[in-house]
């Protein structure tokens, strides 16, 4: 009996570890959900049809995706087919979609990210440069040329982008994608054309700017944010397999996380951080506001739980700007003052929900959405508190990686994703 016993926990446990390496979407409970889309229930996804109702056509879709789509109708020269679960019911649970990818000659996809998904891409025809930029504090640029036949991964939740080096040909390109249903948020749109629109303040002191008046600015100005309406997943880092793996900062092994120490030499004090959070940090820099991030690496016990805090300063109209993190929603209480945040759906709605809080209230900011705080009071600092649900949520500051990334990402990418000349191009690069 106890050897059955073994046996059952030993395959649950296996079970166990082979999910927790793969998608980050829940796990499906059965063989099929099939999306109800005219549902009145609403669930994280979609209420499953009547299984006896489900039928092949529930996982097929004509999509065409073997036939050029038109590029030439939008100014960034490029065109995204995505076959995700509102195409494909099937998909619901199931943790995937597609994408087909047209470029015309000099096309771009412009930077963007997926708050929910990593995608792996396939170049179908053509040459496609394509890149993406890691998390504060390196925001290092990853990129390189493909040809028809590559393969490329971008990890979930950071910036990334495709451009047809070719002025004559067009080029094609398919990725699959770890959600059924990805998000699209493109960095443009998202932060410069938002409905409604991130105020100007905001803005010029996020991009170090006083441009938001120029006529090219303006027109930024008009449109989009990023899309939550859609979020659905909870906590997205692998579930603990055991009380705790305390994080061996040390050890040369490297896996997702970090290995655990000897379970024999876990102390209280690697649970434990004299972090000072009751203490003001220094806000004198050029947004004005100071994060102090507890996450596994200050704190090794966190590795394998989920979850990190942080303490936020902010001085009279200081700012913490448009930002993600690729990992992890954030739930945020206001210890003092007031604040101004806001978040924006992904594409193509781009809605921005925006609230003035005050001292106790509580807001979230869901997984991998751009989102900003912003103290309006011109005379008094205010501080906050945020929960992350990841040990190691990373912070991708939009304006640092966009612009400031090391090395740049090219001119023709930037003027072509923004619609601006590269003398604009320049002088925002110029603050990072
Ligand atoms: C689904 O199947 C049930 C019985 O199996 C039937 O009563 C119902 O009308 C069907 N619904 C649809 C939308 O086909
Ligand atoms: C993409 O292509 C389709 C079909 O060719 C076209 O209807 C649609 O307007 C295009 N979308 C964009 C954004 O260019
Ligand atoms: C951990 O504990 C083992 C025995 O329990 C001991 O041999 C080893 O030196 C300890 N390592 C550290 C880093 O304390
Ligand atoms: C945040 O505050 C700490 C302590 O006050 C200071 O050492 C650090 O330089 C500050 N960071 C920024 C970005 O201003």
């Amino acid at each position: 009996m106890a050897s059955f016993i073994s046996f059952l926990l030993l395959a649950a446990l296996i079970g166990m570890a082979s999910w927790q390496a793969i998608a980050a979407e829940p796990s499906p409970l059965q063989d099929f959900c099939v999306a109800d889309l005219n549902s009145a229930v609403r669930v994280n996804g979609f209420a499953c049809k009547n299984p006896t109702n489900v039928s092949a056509d529930d996982f097929f879709k004509a999509a065409m995706l073997d036939k050029p789509r038109d590029t030439v109708v939008n100014k960034v020269g490029s065109n995204i087919t995505l076959i995700n679960v509102m195409e494909i019911p099937g998909l619901n649970t199931l943790g995937i979609s597609i994408v087909r990818v047209d470029y015309a000659p000099l096309g771009l996809n412009p930077p963007h990210t997926h708050p929910r998904a990593t995608e792996i891409f396939t170049v179908l025809e053509g040459t496609l440069y394509v890149g993406f930029v890691t998390s504060n504090p390196d925001n290092k640029l990853f990129s390189k040329v493909l040809n028809k036949g590559d393969v490329f991964v971008f990890p979930k939740g950071l910036i990334h982008f495709q451009f047809n080096l070719d002025p004559h040909k067009p080029a094609v390109a398919t990725s699959a994608i770890s959600s059924q249903n990805p998000g699209i948020i493109t960095i443009a749109n998202a932060v410069f054309r938002s409905n409604p629109p991130i105020s100007d303040d905001i803005l010029a002191k996020a991009f170090q700017r006083n441009l938001m008046a120029s006529s090219s600015f303006s027109f930024l100005l008009v449109a989009a944010l990023l899309g939550l309406a859609s979020w659905k997943a909870i906590a997205s880092d692998p579930s603990p397999l055991q009380d705790f793996c305390v994080a061996d900062l040390n050890s040369p092994v490297r896996v997702n996380g970090f290995v655990c120490k000897n379970p024999m030499n876990a102390s209280a004090d690697d649970f434990f951080k004299a972090a000072m959070l009751d203490k003001p940090r220094d806000t004198n820099n050029k947004v004005g506001s100071n994060v102090t991030l507890v996450n596994v690496l200050q704190l090794p016990g966190l590795n394998t739980l989920g979850i990190s805090i942080a303490r936020l300063d902010f001085a009279p109209l200081g700012l913490n700007p448009p930002h993600t993190h690729p990992r992890a929603t954030e739930i945020f209480t206001v210890l003092e003052g007031t604040l101004y945040v806001g978040f924006v759906t992904s594409n193509p709605d781009n809605r921005l929900l925006s609230k003035v809080l005050n001292k106790g209230d509580v807001f979230v900011f869901p997984e991998g959405l751009i989102h900003f705080q912003f103290n309006p009071n011109p005379h008094r600092p205010a501080v906050a508190i945020a929960a992350l649900s990841s040990q190691n949520p990373g912070v991708i500051t939009i304006a640092n990686a966009v612009f400031g990334s090391n090395p740049p990402i090219s001119d023709d990418i930037l003027m072509k994703a923004f619609q601006v000349d590269k003398k604009i191009i320049d002088l925002l690069q110029a603050q990072f």
